[in-house]
């Protein structure tokens, strides 16, 4: 082969004109195919029996039962997403947050074939590829801290931040988080994540005090709530907490945003107790008005380590210097598969050099125009949805007062209507989009519209 005397046989691999032919080639296929998939359907009557055979082989093999009864079929076209019984539907939910650029976006199609022609197809501590090292700068630089060690959950992010604060501030064993927190359902984030059928029958091993979280109903009397509440527990246990674990947008608790004004004075009280402030961004990155929802409330200052996950497809623990671990702390043989660290990789770029960012940007821009939807239906139906509306990409909203039982029937129904959704929070219930940014239309989002307040009435009378 024609390879330079000192080129890598990788780059030759990777700058061989046949790859670039293949990559044009399965492009090709791939958009000649998901070009039929421009609009949602029914399902195809043919494919019912087959469809409810696999899903109840699925259901006896995971041991519990879905809550949408639906796989995908293997291809989609950006917000759209093909079922298996053949229907089509709106993926507002993208897996709970992981597919940003909507289904088979050719950014992570190219993405997937790098990866498929590498050397391996899973990267780990003893052996990582340079593209590894291209993704981990990627974080480090935009996130303002020093050091990046992957993983491959959110959850395993966040535990990897406890073992970073518990190491660094050791004797400290206790953590501080907010009332209604998600974190995760390993072992001790079962413990912090505040619910309680979450960590049914497990042996609590850490000991967390929750401060209660910004009201958005009364900012000021909740932001004095919060303040007392974290001076009573550090008065109560003196020099014991060794870290506090925010969502500055609590997601799983139903999306809703904090506010700086409410964040700050917290942050600066830890900042003068040494407690380390770990910001879990798993399911904010890249939602709001920034890459990170603490630099959205400008309170990148108070950061000591953040975790990230969903959408960057690469979950990875941030941190800086003061937090570095002693050796053996971390280790583990899989930080990630090649495939979702290229795929990173393409997200990353176009997250931060397309147009999605800032005030203006494209997460803002689409925030904007689904609340004109939700605050025109409200107007046109107070009795039917409530706000809040979220923060960016994350929308939500509370159908029918967030009466449990019927905002998981109303879930089902949009189902039904085209929507994939889910739900959010508990008392009350809310519906909840973390939307495909990189690839959803404001013409699309009207048409969703649509479809929600139809079924909003149709359901009422049930
Ligand atoms: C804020 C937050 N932290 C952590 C996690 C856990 O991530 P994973 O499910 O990838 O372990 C989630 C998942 O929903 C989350 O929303």
């Amino acid at each position: 082969m024609n390879k330079k005397p000192a080129e890598l046989s990788a780059d030759a691999l990777y700058a061989d004109p046949r790859i670039a032919k293949a990559k044009l080639l399965l492009a090709e296929a791939v958009a000649e195919h998901q070009n039929e998939i421009r609009e949602i359907r029914p399902p195809n009557p043919a494919l019912i029996d087959k469809t409810q055979k696999l899903l109840a082989e699925y259901e006896a093999v995971r041991g519990g039962k879905l809550f949408y009864p639906f796989l995908g079929s293997g291809i989609g076209n950006g917000v759209f997403i093909e079922l298996i019984d053949g229907s089509v539907k709106y993926d507002l939910i993208g897996g709970i947050g992981v597919h940003w650029f909507g289904h088979s976006a050719k950014p992570l199609i190219q993405a997937g074939i790098d990866a498929a022609i590498s050397n391996t197809i899973m990267q780990g501590n003893l052996l990582q590829n340079r593209d590894s090292i291209q993704l981990a700068k990627m974080f480090v630089e935009k996130s303002g801290l020093e050091h990046c060690f992957f993983s491959t959950s959110g959850v395993m992010a966040n535990e990897n931040a406890l073992k970073l604060a518990f190491q660094k501030n050791m004797p400290a064993y206790r953590i501080l988080s907010f009332a209604h927190c998600f974190a995760g359902r390993t072992l001790s984030l079962s413990q912090i994540t505040d619910k309680p059928a979450y960590r049914e029958g497990l042996p609590a091993n850490v000991f967390v005090d929750y401060v209660p979280f910004y009201d958005y109903e009364n900012p000021e009397a909740s932001s004095k709530t919060a303040l007392e509440s974290l001076k009573t527990y550090l008065k109560r246990y003196p020099k014991q907490h060794a870290a506090m674990l925010f969502e500055f947008v609590q997601g799983e608790g139903g999306i809703y945003p904090g506010t700086t004004a409410f964040f700050r004075p917290l942050l600066q009280i830890l900042r003068e107790e040494g407690i380390a402030v770990i910001a879990d961004e798993v399911q904010t990155f890249g939602r709001t008005s920034q890459l990170f929802a603490y630099q959205h409330f400008g309170l990148e200052e108070y950061i000591d380590i953040a975790t990230i996950g969903k959408l960057s497809h690469v979950c990875a623990t941030l941190f800086t210097d003061a937090f570095k671990p002693r050796p053996g702390l971390l280790s583990q043989t899989f930080t990630g598969s090649t495939s979702a660290i290229h795929a990173g990789m393409a997200i990353m770029h176009e997250l931060t050099e397309g147009a999605y960012l800032g005030p203006n940007g494209k997460n803002m821009q689409l925030q904007n125009h689904f609340f004109q939807h939700l605050e025109q239906i409200a107007k046109r139906h107070p009795q039917l949805i409530k706000g809040p509306y979220g923060i960016g990409s994350m929308i939500a909203f509370t159908p029918y007062n967030g009466e449990n039982a019927r905002v998981m029937q109303f879930a089902k129904s949009l189902f039904k209507a085209g929507i994939i959704s889910f739900t959010a929070g508990a008392d009350p219930t809310r519906i909840r989009f973390l939307l495909p940014a990189g690839a959803i239309t404001e013409e699309q989002i009207d048409a969703v519209a649509d479809l929600i307040e139809n079924t909003l009435i149709q359901e009422q009378g049930k």
